[in-house]
């Protein structure tokens, strides 16, 4: 019954299946590959995702669109739910995957999960990029720390996405209003606009994408100063008007069988895709 809905957020179920769908966004836009699978605690599993990527990333060198693509990674999938322990396995994984990505021309993005795990994702980063400067990092904006966390980072060149947070954290540690959730992240853009790091503005709400575009303005921000991203399947008419006039945008693809946590997560924030899925269509 879902399969209409869950086609219209996943691009297929294995590479072959995503591979058509990145080759026609690359077009006027990039991408952002997720590998859908989180939470893993199997060792093989982590083998077989490392190697996973790497296939990936072999696969768009042959197309010559590996500089347009780079990948979005989860900790928790490479490992043992980001607990302290897990770390160095966590990190070799994921140093694995940055080696690959960088011989292959592009970069990775490290997600950003729930509670607990804040401190331990931006030390895997900061790690991550002695080797691998490209490598980015998520921050939400619904978290009242961000704010400080953009100003720690603010010199350090980093490539940083801005999305509101679709994780769950303690009550005490969010922003509880959406109006308070979008001041924070129009503060935390302007720090990081302000800033030497690299801006990916993660959101399809038209008042964050109107406060950016005007930031952009108001500093002198040019096409290469900070990109858009969203979501494969979320407001795609927006997505081309911005390339359209000549902003970079860049689209999140998930790809893979592991999709319910992902699938879940678009549809807590937009409960009117329920009335879609009982129906069992796509929306519009
Ligand atoms: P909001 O939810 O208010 O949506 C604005 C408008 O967009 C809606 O009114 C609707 O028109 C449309 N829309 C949004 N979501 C929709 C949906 N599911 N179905 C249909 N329409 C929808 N979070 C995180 O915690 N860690 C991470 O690493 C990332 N990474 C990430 C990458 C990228 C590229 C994006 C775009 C987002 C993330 N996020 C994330 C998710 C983010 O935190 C947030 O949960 C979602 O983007 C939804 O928030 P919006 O800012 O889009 O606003």
């Amino acid at each position: 019954m879902a399969r209409p809905l869950v086609s219209r957020f996943i691009a297929g179920d294995s590479l072959e299946a995503a591979l058509p769908v990145v080759r026609e966004l690359v077009q006027d836009r990039y991408v952002s590959l997720d590998h859908l699978g989180e939470f893993t605690t199997d060792d093989s599993i982590v083998r077989d995702a490392v190697t996973l990527y790497t296939d990936v990333l072999d696969k768009l060198a042959d197309d010559g669109i590996a500089d347009r693509v780079e990948l979005s990674v989860k900790l928790s999938s490479l490992g043992s739910a980001l607990t302290r322990d897990a770390f160095p396995a966590t990190l070799a994984a994921a140093q694995e995957i940055c080696a690959a990505a960088d011989a292959a021309g592009t970069c990775v993005t490290v997600d950003m999960e729930g509670a607990g795990t804040t401190d331990l994702t931006l030390s895997v980063v900061r790690e991550l990029r002695r080797d691998f400067p490209k490598t980015g990092l998520v921050l939400q904006a619904h978290l009242r720390r961000t704010e400080s966390d953009c100003r720690e980072i603010a010199n350090s060149g980093t490539r940083v996405r801005l999305c509101k947070g679709a994780y769950q954290h303690p009550a005490d540690a969010v922003y509880s209003t959406r109006e308070e959730v979008r001041e924070s992240f129009r503060r935390c853009l302007s720090i990081l606009v302000s800033s030497d790091t690299y801006p990916m503005v993660a959101t399809h709400d038209p008042r964050l994408i109107d406060f950016a575009a005007g930031l952009a303005a108001r500093t002198k921000c040019g096409r290469g100063d900070f990109e858009y991203q969203m979501f494969y399947g979320i407001r795609p008419a927006e997505q081309v008007r911005l390339a359209a006039e000549g902003a970079k945008v860049r689209v999140y693809v998930p790809f893979g069988t592991e999709w319910y946590p992902y699938f879940m997560r678009r549809l807590a924030e937009h409960p009117s895709n329920l009335f879609f899925l009982l129906r069992g269509e796509g929306p519009a």
